[in-house]
């Protein structure tokens, strides 16, 4: 009965950080683990010590590190539900009807998931991008080294957003949106973009958080997420629109390096493209801006690490293992979400307990990437712990490998992935190569929310060193 009531819940961040606390959460992933439990002697879920009585979420909530390795073929994922109930009850011409790969679920997701993969993952199609997203970090660094401090410090994450949002763009729809202008006013279509991906999460975030009174009745709150939601989806519309028309007029007949997501996804499934374009102008602004600006913080107060990185950049070695690697350690230390979620499609058996069919599991990653039993020196950034051989103690191998995962896990882990680390890695090449990035003030700060979030002011700056 229990999973239930579990099901109908978004696991909260905020809430999370008291589960971290709580000692008894283990890493629960060893298959050698999974196979000696059986079902004879397992305990109930409600046995599972410390986690029957977790503050605001109630008793009937409990949260386990998810069991990756037995996963489903198409592995559930909580959250979204007020978007998933707006779309499917109320307003099912949004996207056309189309669900993006965020919400959907079962079967539907696997199908709509196997036609986007290769064009959005293959690492050789998507370093295709690079020549054009190297133009636009040009002039993203460029526009950041012009900007007043004084601006910077309030308005960093912006810039950050108008960065991801003209990546994510160029690479989707296969033109510049205009976002690095500097004419863009409130009511330009790429600033409503960067506003709605952002109430979105914070809408979401409010509605499933605590008290859903929004299942029942429609709340101010509920009604305004819904509002957005539209929004996005018309602004959207006409970007997408907008990229059709040129692929029809110029026709089909150039090099694969020159053709978008969207115009790849056409040629095999109209209605997926349309909403994979749209789901990229919405899941690709906040998490590469926030990824970005911890890789820049990270770099600013660490000089050590950024000039070996600078050494690896002018030294023309395209590879990039450093900048990789320093990447990989700023989203160990700040990941863009805190945990990751997975709602159990079957009955599992795990270290003695039964954890039912229905129930929402948490792995809490950025706690667990924080432990020192994990990484050694575990709050420090150290990028050579990725870079080192097997036998050093900084070794990243001596962590179990379900325990730093930023983008996810297993297949349904994130599709932007390639994408985001080439926008990400760019940005920062191009940057660190003429400049010196410093970060002056006190330590950034970053709140736990569906997403985590930074606190202005962000104390950057670059002066020019070639
Ligand atoms: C640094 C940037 C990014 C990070 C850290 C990130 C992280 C994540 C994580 C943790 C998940 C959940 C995976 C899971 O449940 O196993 C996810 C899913 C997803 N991400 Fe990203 N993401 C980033 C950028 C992007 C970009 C640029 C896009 C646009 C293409 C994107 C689109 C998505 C989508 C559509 C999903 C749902 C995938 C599915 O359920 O099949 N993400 N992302």
């Amino acid at each position: 009965m229990k999973a239930n009531v579990v099901t109908s819940r978004y696991v909260l961040p905020a809430v999370l950080q008291n589960v971290y606390q709580r000692p008894s959460l283990r890493l629960y992933t060893s298959p050698a683990t999974q196979a000696s439990s059986s079902s004879v002697q397992a305990k109930p879920l409600s046995e599972i010590p410390g986690l029957s009585s977790l503050p605001i979420i109630g008793p009937l909530h409990h949260f386990l590190p998810v069991v990756y390795r037995a996963e489903d073929p198409n592995p559930l994922r909580p959250g979204f539900e007020s978007m998933v109930n707006y779309k499917t009850k109320d307003n099912m011409t949004v996207a056309d009807g189309v669900f993006g790969l965020t919400i959907l679920q079962g079967a539907q997701w696997r199908q709509f998931r196997t036609k986007v993969n290769p064009a959005l993952l293959k690492p050789k199609l998507v370093k295709l991008y690079a020549p054009a997203l190297e133009g636009i970090a040009k002039d993203m660094v460029e526009r950041l080294t012009k900007l007043s401090y004084d601006y910077l410090e309030n308005n960093f994450d912006v810039e950050m957003t108008k960065f991801s949002l003209e990546s994510i763009g160029l690479v989707g729809l296969g033109s510049r949106l205009g976002a690095l202008g500097d004419d863009m006013t409130d009511d330009h279509p790429a600033r409503k973009l960067m506003k709605c991906a952002k109430d979105i999460l914070q809408l979401s975030f409010k509605l499933e958080v605590g008290l859903s009174p929004w299942r029942y009745i429609s709340t101010p709150t509920y009604r305004k997420l819904m509002r957005t939601v539209d929004t996005q989806w018309e602004v959207s519309k006409v970007f997408i629109g907008e990229a059709r028309k040129q692929i029809t007029e110029r026709g089909h007949d150039i090099p694969e390096e020159e053709k978008s997501i969207i115009e790849k996804l056409l040629a095999i499934d109209e209605k997926v493209a349309i909403s994979m374009a749209n789901e990229m102008l919405l899941a690709g602004i906040d998490t590469v801006a926030f990824a970005t600006t911890n890789l820049l913080y990270r770099l600013g107060t660490n000089p050590k690490a950024q000039d070996k990185l600078r050494e690896e950049i002018l030294s023309g070695d395209n590879n990039r293992r450093y900048l990789r690697a320093c990447l990989k350690e700023a989203l160990r230390l700040n990941p863009v979400v805190s945990a990751n979620l997975r709602h159990t499609a079957k009955d599992h058996y795990v270290a003695g307990y039964h954890i039912p069919k229905g129930v929402d599991v948490v792995a809490p990653n950025e706690y667990l990437s924080k432990l020192e039993k994990y990484y050694p020196q575990p709050t420090e950034f150290i990028p050579e712990r990725w870079l080192v051989e097997k036998t050093h103690p900084l070794y990243y191998g001596n962590a179990h490998p379900m325990v730093t995962l930023p983008f996810g896990f297993g297949v349904r882990s994130c599709i932007g992935r390639r994408i985001a680390e080439l926008e990400i890695e760019l940005l920062v090449a191009t940057l660190v190569k003429d400049y010196l990035i410093r970060w002056e003030g006190p330590p950034l700060k970053i709140v736990t929310r569906i997403m985590n979030k930074m606190e202005k002011p962000y104390n950057f700056r670059f002066d020019r060193i070639n």
